[in-house]
């Protein structure tokens, strides 16, 4: 009989554990994953160097209830996670963006010193959990299931979970951490949803976010693969009403579009599905454009789009959007107009996200309504807490999924252990 079951030793797993470890040091802890290797999401994290967090976090970075983020959020501030990461031994460094990343810009510091936080914690790998069964409340006592266990029995709730194997696992309390479907490969294959329905939770109906868009195959765009640029990206309604706006760097690609700003904005037009905008020069309106372009035409009669363009926007967009070099004063008003729109309202046809297999984060999942959110336990299933990407919370880039899960697994980790007696 374990006192405390972590199903996924992800970030928040793996948080929930140490903190469960510090709150209540004689505690049987078992951290339960179904991948042979544990931490795979954290080492691709960051393209390898693990932006742990950002330096500024509130509850506008995130999708879901945000009044119910802020409560999580609070209860583990960016400081903290910083202070909590150095004494774990990682320092972190913060970029111009605000993100922050270990000093040794490797992900592999913050795994080890997760693992080395987690002294004292049992950790099985390669069997996954399939079933999770409360045991009917039979008052004190009950949960003796092992007879020879030293451990005096106590009361409360108890679990017994199934593992792929076939053996099975007794545990007082469940921390479900097994994260969404994002990259399922790494062992987040959306399995732990099943065992929160089984548990009474519901779950919504999840979807991929931070995800590339795809355009059909042979749109020009793809053609200028490799390319990159600082773009802003609208999704709107087809009456024209601005869903949402986003400003970053975007990149072109054999497929189709990625790059921060293009993750950032899939979420919105997958909700949405919205018809998404492009603006290649950030900050210029259609007018502002136009009446720049009738300017340096009227100034200089040989100047064309290009020359007052140029180092504006990448040589290869310019190229592909200007076409032949033609001095402005030669241009009819209906082709300079067509151009500009081109450049600062270009329609961009998405034809699918590419799913779940290259999504940084999934949307939705366990509505925060069914968790109390001062202890991350579930309203639905006495003894069962759930933290991390498995709740319908998601961040945009930058850390701040990273740091969701620290704060929702500490809080899991410290209330599961606590409230043992
Ligand atoms: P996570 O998915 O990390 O862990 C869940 C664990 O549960 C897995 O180890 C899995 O094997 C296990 N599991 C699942 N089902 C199970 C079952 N039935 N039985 C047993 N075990 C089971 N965020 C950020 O803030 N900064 C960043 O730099 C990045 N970068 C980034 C890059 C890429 C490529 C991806 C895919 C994602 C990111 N993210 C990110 C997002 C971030 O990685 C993510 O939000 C967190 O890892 C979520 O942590 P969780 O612990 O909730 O789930």
């Amino acid at each position: 009989m374990y006192d405390i079951a972590i199903i996924g030793a992800g970030a928040a797993g793996l948080t929930a554990a140490i903190f469960a470890r510090r709150t209540a040091p004689d505690a049987r802890i078992v951290l339960l994953d179904g991948a042979p290797k544990i931490g795979a999401k954290i080492l691709i994290a960051g393209g390898g160097r693990c932006n742990v967090t950002h330096d500024v976090v509130t509850s506008d970075d995130f999708n879901g209830n945000r009044n119910a983020i802020a409560k999580v959020l609070r209860t583990f501030t960016v400081a903290q996670t910083v202070a909590w990461f150095e004494e774990l031994g990682v320092t972190l460094k913060r970029e111009e963006t605000g993100k922050l990343f270990p000093t040794t810009d490797r992900a592999r510091t913050v795994l080890d010193a997760l693992l080395g936080g987690c002294e004292g914690v049992e950790i099985r790998t390669g069997h996954k959990v399939v079933s999770c069964q409360p045991e009917r409340s039979e008052g004190p006592g009950r949960a003796a299931h092992d007879a020879s266990a030293s451990r005096p029995t106590r009361p409360g709730p108890s679990l017994t979970l199934g593992m792929t194997d076939g053996s099975t696992v007794h545990t007082r309390r469940v921390i479900l951490a097994t994260g969404g479907r994002s990259i399922p490969k790494t062992g987040s294959d959306g399995s732990g949803y099943a065992l929160a329905r089984s548990l009474g939770h519901t779950v919504g109906k999840v979807f991929p976010a931070l995800v590339p868009l795809v355009l059909e195959a042979g749109h020009w765009m793809t053609s200028l693969s490799g390319t990159s640029l600082d773009a802003e990206l609208s999704v709107r309604a087809t009456s024209g009403r601005v869903h949402v706006r986003h400003r970053g760097s975007m990149l072109f690609t054999h497929f189709g579009l990625s790059g921060p700003v293009v993750l950032d904005i899939s979420r919105d037009w997958i909700a949405t599905r919205g018809l998404l905008f492009a603006n290649f020069l950030p900050g210029e309106t259609f007018e502002s454009l136009e009446n720049t372009l009738v300017r340096e035409s009227q100034r200089n009669p040989r100047a064309t789009i290009a020359s007052v363009l140029r180092g504006r926007v990448p040589e290869r967009l310019l190229n592909a959007i200007v076409g032949e070099p033609l001095p402005l004063a030669k241009i009819t008003k209906d082709e300079r107009r067509r151009i500009v729109r081109a450049f600062v309202e270009t329609p961009i046809p998405v034809v699918r996200d590419r799913g779940f297999d290259f999504a940084e984060v999934t949307a939705d999942g366990v509505p925060l309504t069914e968790i109390d959110l001062a202890t991350m336990a579930s309203r639905r299933c006495d003894g069962l807490y759930l933290c991390g990407e498995i709740l319908d919370v998601d961040g945009r880039i930058g850390g701040y999924n990273f740091q969701w899960a620290w704060a929702s697994g500490r809080l899991a980790g410290t209330s599961a252990a606590r409230l043992l007696d």
